[in-house]
């Protein structure tokens, strides 16, 4: 192959390695061993792992698979509430607590044992039930990151009702499309929620999406901050009717392939896509890889994911991987730098948290803030680190090592989706060697490939398509309403390959890394040059906290690379900082890669779950005007980003 034919170039060389420290290792709860039994027979290893469930009734059939639709543990009855609360509390782990829940004003904080939440989620299933929610009926939840949150999709769960739960910060109209795309009858929200130190509403976003929306017939709300509401005849405050329900409820077995959620992902561009999840094969992943990527013990760890429940990661890496595995967690409600910048550490080092599970932009965000803030804090409980939501920079995975993780804690990079519903690639902390930047190997039991654009497998050192080759539990079973739309997402682009949408390669070792959206690719002179290399070259220089690349056109080239850089927060903007990161990253991927313009500014648009916005830098690069901005954290951003435009040049 020569190389202008290559699907993507492979050009960051990292050759750091950590290996897992011996302790872990020895008394991990799944050791290499997995990798060869889950190869060996692939449905045997997920029937060990979903025995690892309480079911009513055990299934026939462990896979049905008519491409691309797979049913999983076929004629398996369970519940899942059951299997995250009751039988702990049977198992006489009542006492035991699930979530040390953690309110934004400081202090403000409350402690909720396995028992207590099997009475508020028998309550809660009794209210939905009054209010005439049945199985199969869908639910939409627009709520603050409060107990009564995970409280309500349990519930859900409990009588076979489908949630589909809205970030809370989108608007109405996005809520509105949601609801109606997935005809939900009853909302759950609450007043308000705290958020950067104060009380920020919610109940007239869900007002002014259900004046619109005639199919919701009640809409129950919780009373967070106390601020003023306007009332209709649809509202029930949740305190006058979950509170007065029965904390007595029998949960009735579902199918394993009854659906549990529906979850919208906007990918970069188009409608939301409801992704729909199902019961047996969603909770046997969900739970088994919690328990393998973090390690976790259940009597000993304190396990915190700083996700919002509103995305994936917090369905399935709070609610149910955790509660299945019988954890105790932390939930923190409010923002990392409120009321001070130390707040994450503030509750690590309270809770004594052992396991930490963040995302790159918060990561690259705690670097610009500086080492000395985690500094003052006791963290020495950390024993896991994992990362999710972007590729890492090496530079970031090394900093949350040594920062948070005291240079001894692994940093498990995991790769997944709101499509795959749980962890697919990522190490395993007692038995991978940790490369910064990479999520290594695909779990025991999942079968990924790299593959070039005729969708044939590419060597070692080879840079191609992430391709999933064979159906796994927890996959999503498809998108609400819509099976051709599934089809033609992720199905048609390699025959009977599902494609995620994702850049990667596989380095000389046969590791995975991966490489960002392949919408994001960029083609500089005949090569096809990731935004990730890129922007983890730009990183790795001691003056950048963060950085952005984009492909703009050019006359030459075909596409240049203009970069967008955050500087660290003790960094000085000198006058040749352009021409020194230019250089800087020539030298670490070579001159193809060297940036045509590097523009500093103070912040990158991001949407609410923290991904970078590329398509939006495009617009500024190849100056256009910015495309649809709806799902922005702050529009600002951008006007700050366009005004430093006109002062970039090229240097040469
Ligand atoms: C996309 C999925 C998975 C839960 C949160 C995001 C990117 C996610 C990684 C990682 C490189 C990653 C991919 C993926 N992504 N984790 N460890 N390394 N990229 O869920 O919003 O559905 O986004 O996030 O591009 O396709 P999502």
């Amino acid at each position: 192959m020569t190389e202008s034919q290559e699907t993507l170039s492979n050009l960051l060389q990292e050759n750091r390695r950590f290996e897992p420290p011996a302790a872990l290792a020895a008394a991990a709860n799944v050791t290499a061993s997995a990798y060869t039994e889950a190869s060996a027979d692939r449905l045997a290893f997920w029937e060990t792992a979903a025995d690892r469930l309480t079911w009513a009734e055990r299934w026939h059939t462990t896979l049905e698979w008519e491409a691309p639709f797979a049913k999983w543990f076929v004629g398996g009855k369970l519940n899942i509430a059951y299997n995250c609360v009751d039988r702990h509390v049977e198992a006489g782990n009542g006492d035991k607590v699930a979530f040390y829940w953690e309110g934004e004003p400081e202090g403000d904080s409350r402690v909720i044992t396995y028992a207590d939440l099997q009475k508020e989620v028998s309550k809660a299933a009794n209210a939905l039930t009054a209010l005439g929610v049945g199985k199969g009926d869908r639910v939409a939840i627009y709520m603050p990151m409060i107990p009564e949150l995970p409280v309500s999709l349990l519930a859900c769960a409990r009588i076979g009702a489908i949630h589909s739960v809205v970030f809370g910060g989108f608007s109405a109209t996005a809520l509105k499309s949601r609801i109606d795309d997935a005809d939900a009858k009853l909302v759950i929200t609450a007043d308000g929620g705290f958020r950067r130190g104060a009380p920020s509403a919610l109940k007239p976003t869900v007002d002014e999406a259900v004046a619109q929306c005639p199919q919701i017939e009640k809409v129950l709300v919780v009373r967070r901050t106390g601020q003023d509401v306007t009332w209709t005849d649809k509202d029930v405050w949740w305190h006058d009717l979950v509170d007065s329900q029965s904390e007595q409820h029998t949960p009735e077995a579902h199918d394993a392939e009854d659906p549990l959620f529906i979850l919208y992902t906007s990918g970069t561009t188009g409608k939301p896509k409801g992704i729909l999840h199902t019961t047996g094969g969603y909770l046997t992943q969900t739970a088994w890889t919690h328990n393998a990527v973090f390690d976790l013990k259940p009597d000993t760890d304190i396990y915190w994911c700083t996700a919002d429940i509103g995305w994936v990661t917090g369905h399935s890496y709070i609610v149910y991987g955790p509660l299945a595995n019988g954890a105790s967690s932390v939930i923190y409600e409010g923002t990392p730098d409120t009321p001070h910048r130390g707040r994450f550490w503030e509750i690590v080092q309270k809770y004594q948290v052992t396991i930490l599970y963040t995302a790159p932009t918060a990561i690259r965000t705690f670097m610009k803030w500086g080492d000395d803030i985690p500094a003052k804090f006791d963290m020495s409980s950390l024993r896991v680190l994992g990362s999710v939501g972007e590729p890492i920079n090496p530079e970031a995975y090394v900093w949350y090592r040594e920062h948070i993780g005291a240079s001894k804690a692994p940093v498990v990079d995991t790769w997944w989706q709101t499509e795959t519903g749980a962890i697919m690639i990522s190490p395993l902390p007692g038995v991978t060697a940790g490369k910064p930047g990479a999520a290594m190997q695909p779990l025991p039991g999942i079968v990924a490939d790299v593959v070039d654009d005729q969708g044939k497998s590419v060597p070692n050192g080879g840079g191609g398509f992430l391709v999933i080759r064979e159906p796994w539990p927890a996959m999503l079973r498809g998108i609400w309403g819509d099976p051709e739309r599934y089809k033609e997402t992720y199905w048609s682009r390699f025959d009977g390959f599902y494609f995620p949408g994702d850049g990667a390669k596989r380095d000389d070792d046969g590791d995975l890394w991966l490489l960002g959206r392949v919408d994001d690719v960029m083609l500089v002179s005949g090569h096809n040059i990731s935004t990730t290399e890129v922007e983890s070259a730009l990183v790795s220089h001691p003056k950048v906290a963060e950085a952005a690349v984009v492909g703009a056109t050019d006359p030459v080239t075909g596409q240049a690379i203009v970069s967008f850089v955050i500087l660290r927060g003790n960094a000085e903007e000198g006058a040749d900082i352009g021409a020194e990161l230019r250089q800087h990253v020539a030298k670490a991927l070579g001159p193809i890669a060297k940036p045509r313009q590097i523009l500093i500014v103070p912040e990158l648009p991001k949407t609410r779950s923290g991904k970078i916005m590329r398509r939006l830098l495009r617009d500024v690069a190849e100056n256009r005007s910015l495309g649809d901005v709806t799902t922005l954290t702050d529009s600002s951003v951008m006007n700050l980003i366009s005004e430093k435009l006109p002062s970039a040049k090229s240097e040469d």
